[in-house]
């Protein structure tokens, strides 16, 4: 008989009553160090107190309204987005997959009120946008969209990396580009800085939009407030969520002024998007981590995470076979399967999050205390002697 909850995710055998900053509680009062931070949401570890005080305190006056009215702290909020992006509007959702299909649908307006037939998004093999039909169309893998065509067409799938494919498939009758600067679910891959400024140099060569995904990468999580920052570019739209709720179901839409001159009146919608709730979190989130001394220690921490990663994958060479990603975006590309290593690591009472390429995800909490770090790097050593243990 099919589960009351559609089992459509392969869950780990534990639920988890409580958190606090880094660390989770299991119903049997066992304790795990949490590396996975709710797939890089959980950005100020669990139950931050100034986030809890700002939700609580928004949820005493007032949870809904609707966009029928005017809402205070979605104003403040974008304010902040504005004030530290490149960005004039902002749009908010309440998901990653939410951002990408307006930022899909903000393409298109934007050609067909220019009256010229550009519709061709290109995107990116490994790419993750989301789980919503435009955004697997977008993404294109088989894993993701086997089963459910017709796909949405005017998409096309470049291949990760490569330069000349890229260069020949942007031309004046392309509607934009799509692309993480960090891939996350692609298995922590990062596209180089240098690519990152020649794309956009393609783009404005070509009138083609620039759209970042930075559901994953943003939000201070590579050590900057968003990723592109490190290449000294700007994209035209771009997509937030994950950590900019902190755990609050948060998303956004980020826009310069001409890329949403098509998003008029009626154009686009969403009952719960920009709720207060959300909202009063994000503002909180916002104010803490888009401070550059919140930033350095970003960098500080994930400059001594790394440096203890570098040594582990020189000790376990038949485990692990490089640190990759930026910041506290970081990822263990595996020599043995990836999902051993996390089976160890869970075993060590250590969460991490799989991803495509045999990678493993790290992505703790951004604020994530020195100690912790040690007793992470503790922990993967000892999952790593399990795996090894395992094979011999
Ligand atoms: C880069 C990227 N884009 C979009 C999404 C979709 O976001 P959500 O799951 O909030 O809809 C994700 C989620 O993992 C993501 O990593």
């Amino acid at each position: 008989m099919i589960a009351s909850v559609l089992p459509t995710y392969s869950r780990a055998p534990v639920a988890f009553t409580h958190g606090s900053g880094c660390w989770l509680t299991a119903e049997n009062g066992s304790r795990y160090l949490d590396l996975g931070a709710g797939i890089a949401v959980n950005a100020l570890g669990h139950a931050h107190p100034a986030l809890v005080a700002a939700l609580t305190e928004q949820a005493g006056k007032l949870w809904h309204v609707s966009n029928l009215y005017r809402v205070p702290e979605q104003e403040v909020l974008a304010d902040l987005l504005v004030e530290h992006t490149f960005a004039d509007t902002v749009f908010f959702t309440n998901s990653g997959t939410e951002a990408a299909e307006l930022a899909i649908k903000m393409v298109r307006k934007y050609w067909y009120d220019k009256a010229e037939p550009r519709t061709e998004i290109l995107t990116f093999e490994g790419a993750f946008h989301g789980r919503s039909t435009g955004a697997i169309a977008a993404a294109g893998s088989e894993k993701l969209t086997k089963g459910f065509g017709p796909l949405m067409p005017g998409f096309r799938a470049l291949p990760f990396g490569d330069h000349d494919a890229l260069r020949a498939a942007v031309t004046r009758q392309t509607a934009a580009v799509m692309i993480e600067p960090i891939q996350g679910e692609g298995g922590i891959r990062s596209v180089p800085d240098q690519c990152l400024k020649g794309l956009r140099d393609l783009c404005d060569e070509t009138g083609a939009l620039l759209v970042f995904d930075e559901v994953q990468c943003g939000m201070g999580r590579t050590g900057k407030l968003f990723a592109h920052e490190w290449a000294g570019i700007t994209p035209d739209i771009m997509m937030v969520a994950k950590g900019i709720g902190g755990g609050f179901p948060l998303g956004a839409l980020l826009a310069t002024e001409d890329a949403a001159s098509g998003m008029t009146s009626g154009t686009h919608g969403s009952t719960y998007g920009g709720n207060p709730l959300g909202c009063a979190v994000g503002a909180e989130v916002m104010r803490l981590i888009a401070n550059d001394a919140f930033l350095a220690e970003v960098n500080r921490k994930a400059a001594l995470f790394r440096q203890g990663l570098e040594s582990l994958v020189a000790s376990h060479p038949e485990v692990f076979e490089a640190v990759r990603g930026q910041g506290l975006m970081l990822g263990l590309k595996c020599r043995a399967a990836n999902t051993a290593v996390l089976q160890a690591a869970y075993a060590e009472h250590l969460l991490t999050v799989p991803a495509a390429d045999n990678c493993l995800r790290l992505l703790p909490a951004l604020n994530i205390p020195d100690a912790d770090i040690t007793e992470a790097l503790h922990r993967l050593d000892a999952a790593a002697i399990r795996v090894e243990t395992q094979a011999a």
